[in-house]
């Protein structure tokens, strides 16, 4: 038994120093008691959301060919917040996704649908390579719109 004590040691050690790249993943609601927010808790909901942004991440990595970490773009954290305190539909700030509660309280139709797809589209923003820094803002947001579109939840209204 006492063989395999080393060896087990080693191998801790190794995975603690190989580089990371495991995403966090929040999601909060700061809009509760606006039309908006209670909205979006009732019919979207935290759960939901997280789930959005974990599967959503998977299908981008899947969709640009970047199922080995270390092709991906070193991104370790993702929230995403309905808030009233923004102007548009949503923005992304390194991994800091935005979604406006006055929208989702004024969306006619199926605003978990509509949700999804504002998130893929942010979602893409965030884990895209952008060739530090150097590629055309309408080729970047062009691969965005790209795969919310073939995620199947093309925009109703354009921004
Ligand atoms: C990614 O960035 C984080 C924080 O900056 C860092 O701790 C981690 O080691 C990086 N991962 C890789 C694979 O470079
Ligand atoms: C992922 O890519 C790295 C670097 O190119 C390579 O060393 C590693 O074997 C690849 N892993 C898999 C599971 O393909
Ligand atoms: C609809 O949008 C307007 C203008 O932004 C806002 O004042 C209003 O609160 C929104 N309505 C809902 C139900 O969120």
């Amino acid at each position: 038994m006492k063989t395999f004590t080393l060896p087990l040691a080693a191998l801790v050690a190794i995975s603690a120093l190989a580089p990371s790249y495991a995403v966090i993943y929040s999601a909060s609601n700061s809009a509760i008691g606006t039309p908006g927010g209670d909205r979006f808790q009732h019919q979207v909901g935290l759960d939901y959301a997280l789930d959005v942004l974990e599967k959503g991440s998977s299908s981008f990595w899947y969709a640009f060919a970047q199922q080995n970490e270390t092709d991906r773009k070193n991104v370790t954290e993702i929230t995403v917040t309905i808030t009233q305190s923004m102007i548009g539909i949503s923005d992304n700030v390194n991994g800091d996704i935005r979604v406006n509660s006055k929208y989702i309280g004024n969306f006619s139709g199926d605003v978990k649908e509509e949700f999804t797809g504002i998130v893929y589209y942010e979602l893409a923003r965030a884990l895209q390579w952008d060739g530090q820094g150097q590629a055309p803002a309408g080729l970047l947001t062009g691969v965005a719109d790209f795969f919310r579109l073939k995620a199947g939840y093309a925009p109703r209204i354009r921004s």
